[in-house]
């Protein structure tokens, strides 16, 4: 006798995908990284990561942010991606060395934009929402995300954000998607900087799509 179970649908996969553990960290903010990759390991064509996704990227892309509290993520990347203004209740914390609005205003001006920026940096712009961490010209990523206890951040690059997080141990999971492209040119790895730590992590699902994407999701135990 075989219990005959139906294909989970696609929506069904993608929810399991990114389901929140039961258990997270305490005394800081749950942070899950978001990024995707070309086979080589190209993050950008021209400048921008769009033309790596497909439908069920975006969909993994829609379904963290649709669990999360906080998008966390870098001024380049604002600029270049042309950020907009999110749905519902979620903010975008976007890092910055200074509060220099200019490539981006509407997601700021919006009230969906965060400014995060050094004690030392210059005053925002009026209306524009601010969190202060760290001196010297630099946010203090730990004291930020220590300052956001109990919420859930997905972290969504770039590059140079991503390798700070990782290097400061403060990425719980890594959502890695993979497109079926070899671009090579100049674009980042995923991550850079500092050196993070090189124990493995562990593998908590994964699917691929009749495109050939390959999605996986890995998590510090
Ligand atoms: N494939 C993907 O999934 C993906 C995802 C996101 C982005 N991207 C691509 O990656 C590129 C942008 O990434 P990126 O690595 O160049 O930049 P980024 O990580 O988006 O942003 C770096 C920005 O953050 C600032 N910064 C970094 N650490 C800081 C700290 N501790 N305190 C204060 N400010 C800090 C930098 O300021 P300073 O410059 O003043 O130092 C810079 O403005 C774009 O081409 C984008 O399309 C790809």
């Amino acid at each position: 006798m075989r219990v005959l179970t139906p294909a989970p649908s696609d929506e069904e996969v993608i929810a399991a995908h990114v389901a929140l553990p039961p258990t997270r960290p305490t005394g800081r903010a749950f942070v899950r990284l978001n990024m995707i990759s070309s086979s080589d390991g190209g993050t950008a064509i021209s400048g921008v990561s769009v033309g790596l996704g497909n439908r069920n990227d975006h969909a993994v892309f829609g379904a963290l942010r649709a669990l999360a509290d906080f998008v966390l993520v870098g001024m380049v990347t604002v600029v270049a991606e042309h950020y907009q203004p999110p749905t519902g209740d979620l903010r975008v914390l976007v890092i910055a060395t200074e509060p220099d609005i200019s490539g981006d205003p509407e997601l700021f001006t919006s009230g969906r934009g965060t400014l995060v920026l050094p004690e030392d940096a210059g005053a925002a712009p009026p209306q524009v929402a601010e969190i202060r961490a760290g001196t010297g010209g630099f946010v203090d990523l730990r004291a930020l995300i220590q300052g956001l206890d109990g919420h859930v951040i997905v972290l969504e690059g770039g590059p140079r954000i991503a390798g700070e997080m990782l290097a400061l141990g403060l990425v719980d999971e890594f959502f890695h998607t993979i497109a079926p492209m070899a671009i090579s040119g100049e674009s980042a790895r995923l991550a850079h900087g500092p050196a993070a730590d090189p124990a493995p992590w562990q593998l908590h699902h994964g699917f691929c799509d009749d495109a050939g994407y390959v999605f996986l999701r890995y998590a510090r135990d």
